[in-house]
Parts: C-alpha cells; sequence; structure tokens
C-alpha cells in the first residue's frame, strides 16, 4: 500500500502519470463519476484549511465517494489527548483512505505507519505539503508547456511556507530548473533543503532580498504569505509581514508569458489589481488542485487493493540522539521511537520532520 507523505514518495515518472490522469479526468469528468462508489475519504484537519479540505471532499464526491470529516483539534479526541497512532488505527476502521493536516511536523507521517489504509499528508507544519505540489505541477505543465530549464522564483515566507518546501523538492528532480529564492534574510529556505536537495541534486540557485531585480528573468514567480502562526514573536511577524507585495507597476518588469502562482490564501502580497492580469495563475491553480486530488485518491485506492508496496526508506531506530525541533511529532507523541536519516557526508536528521540532529 502506498501512502503520499512527501512529494519524493513518487519518482518524476509517477508524477507525470498522476499529471496525465488529472488531466483525463478534466477531459471526460463523466467517465470518473462512480470511480470511488462504495469508497470513504476521512480528512482529518487540525489546523486551518479552506481550499486543501474542501478541493479533497469535493475530489471524493465528484468520484462517486463519500467523505468522513474532523476539523479542528478541540472537536476531535485529540483533545482528550488521544494520539497520532491511536486516531489512525480507528479512522481506518470506518474509512478507505486518510488525508491529515496537522501542526506538528512528522504526524501525518507516524499517522502511516499505524493507519491500515493510505494516508495522504495535507500540510504537517512548517515541513511539507505534497498535494499543493501536486496542483502546482499540474498549474506549470499547463501553463508553461513543460518543466525543463524553467526559472522559477519563490518570493516570501521560505522558512516557514512548507508549500515551497515541497516544491523545490519536486522540480529539483526535473533538469534545468534554475531557482531564484527571494526572501527577507530572516525568512530564507532552510539548510536542510539547500543541501539535501538543491546541493545533492547539483541545482543553480541564487538567493536575493529584491523582488524587482529578479522579476525579469523568471518564468514562474511563486508568491507565498509569510506564515504568522509559525512565528515564536509576533512582533518578528509584524516586523515582516509586508516585506513583498506584487503590484500592476512590478508585472511591468516581468516577461510577457511569466506566470504567478500563489498556494493562497493571500492576505496582502499580491495586489487584488494582479488578478486582472491574464499571467495570474493562482485561481486557476486552486482548480487544478481538485483534479490532481482526484487523479491521487484513484492511484492510492488502486495501492491498497493490490499487493504494492511502499517505498518509503523509514530511516534506522536511535536513541542517541533526539530531536530538538519544537514543532516536531516525537515531542508529543507516546513512546514514539526517534529514527534518523543518514545523508550521504554522515549528518543524521529526524526521520519524522528532517530537523538537521547533527
Ligand atoms: C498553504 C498551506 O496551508 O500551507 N495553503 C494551502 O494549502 N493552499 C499556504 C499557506 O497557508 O500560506
Amino acid at each position: 500500500m502506498r501512502h503520499l507523505i512527501d512529494i519524493q514518495d513518487f519518482t518524476v515518472e509517477e508524477l507525470d502519470a498522476l499529471i496525465a490522469s488529472a488531466e483525463n479526468i478534466m477531459d471526460h469528468p463523466a467517465a470518473y463519476a462512480d470511480a470511488c462508489r462504495t469508497k470513504k475519504l476521512a480528512t482529518l484537519f487540525f489546523e486551518p484549511s479552506t481550499r486543501t479540505r474542501l478541493s479533497f471532499e469535493a475530489a471524493m464526491y465528484e468520484l462517486g465517494g463519500q467523505v468522513l470529516s474532523v476539523t479542528g483539534a478541540e472537536s476531535s479526541s485529540a483533545s482528550k489527548g488521544e494520539s497520532v497512532a491511536d486516531t489512525a488505527k480507528i479512522i481506518s476502521l470506518y474509512a478507505d483512505i486518510i488525508a491529515m493536516r496537522h501542526p506538528q511536523e512528522g504526524a501525518p507521517l507516524v499517522a502511516s505507519q499505524n493507519a491500515s489504509i493510505p494516508v495522504i499528508n495535507a500540510g504537517d507544519g512548517g515541513h511539507s505539503h505534497p498535494t499543493q505540489t501536486l496542483a502546482d505541477l499540474l498549474t506549470i505543465h499547463r501553463e508553461c508547456g513543460h518543466f525543463e530549464g524553467l526559472t522559477v522564483g519563490l518570493c516570501g515566507d521560505l522558512k516557514y511556507g512548507r508549500t515551497v518546501h515541497s516544491l523545490i523538492h519536486a522540480l529539483s528532480r526535473y533538469t534545468g530548473v534554475r531557482f531564484v529564492l527571494i526572501s527577507p534574510k530572516e525568512l530564507t529556505v532552510p539548510e536542510y533543503v539547500k543541501r539535501d536537495v538543491l546541493d545533492a541534486h547539483g541545482m543553480a540557485y541564487t538567493e536575493t532580498t529584491d523582488l524587482n531585480e529578479a522579476l525579469p528573468t523568471l518564468d514562474v514567480l511563486y508568491m507565498t504569505r509569510i506564515q504568522r502562526e509559525r512565528f515564536a514573536d509576533p512582533n518578528e511577524y509584524e516586523r515582516l509581514k509586508d516585506s513583498y507585495v506584487l503590484t500592476s507597476g512590478k508585472m511591468a518588469l516581468a516577461k510577457a508569458d511569466m506566470i504567478v502562482m500563489h498556494p493562497l490564501p493571500r492576505v496582502n502580497e499580491i495586489s487584488v489589481a494582479v488578478d486582472a492580469d491574464p499571467r495570474a495563475s493562482y485561481f486557476r491553480q486552486a482548480m487544478y488542485g481538485k483534479y490532481m486530488r482526484m487523479a491521487l485518491i484513484l492511484r492510492l485506492l488502486a495501492s491498497a487493493a493490490s499487493d504494492e508496496a511502499d517505498p518509503r526508506q523509514l530511516g534506522e531506530i536511535s536513541d542517541s540522539c533526539r530531536c530538538r525541533n519544537p514543532r516536531c511529532i516525537l515531542r508529543t507523541e507516546q513512546e514514539l521511537a526517534p529514527r534518523h536519516l543518514r545523508s550521504d557526508d554522515g549528518r543524521i536528521r529526524c526521520a519524522f520532520c528532517e530537523a538537521q540532529i547533527y
């Protein structure tokens, strides 16, 4: 049985197949209207969401399936102290597939190790958000026609923005992609993403604080919100929240065929006036997300019906050194054994949240 916990759980060929499947669903929706008849999707959202949860639910309904939904930790047994492992075991008795959003990094991975049905990570803390990346890949595929050779600007909160981390992972597996990482100095891409993804794949990238300077070089501009809920210090958020605002004036600096993406929700980092620009792709991006989630649900349910093995390496169990990331699921999950991943250069990362341990 397969799960989708991180975007790298799928090979490039598998991602391309999902894109093709989503495009087929877009072209022939009636052919899929009964594809999940008798199947139930459980959406467990322990953090706020509009698009991700509703697009999952719309996806399941459009496949003829049904939906069970938990929103907010306060309305579920998590508020009574139930572990993620126990929740996953129980939901497996009622549903056929789980989509989980959780503030703790690694929670969906723990769920997948305890569930007897496929688990999809719908966003874990500041770590990753692979189904947003599926939406992003379909958007780029449809609007740019290819991935190879693109110059992709990522702008805003690159430290806590989980969509950015997953997108960097995905695009680093296509040849010739160049990244321009545009952020305040306090919100740059985490070291583990730079070293273990960008450097490990030999990707070309530059870091800058200057959006105007970067704009004329870009084929894709991926704007992001400053992630207020991840800041330990509210004053730091106030200081950084208006770092970048994309306006029609700035759009005049960009290529005529550049596309503007944003995972949404937007706060004020894209002026509403930009919405009328044909290069603004962010609302179409949200629509593509539903079709990719339909393709993903079909793919994972098919894996559960066959004896397909999950290729994920779980990492070595180790008690030698615990993860220090305050948002890691290891902090709260009862009796969860620490697991380590070893990079080629000998550094050790937590297998749940990927934070560097030593
Ligand atoms: C993103 C998320 O939840 O990480 N939203 C989404 O899923 N579309 C981006 C964000 O919240 O800024």
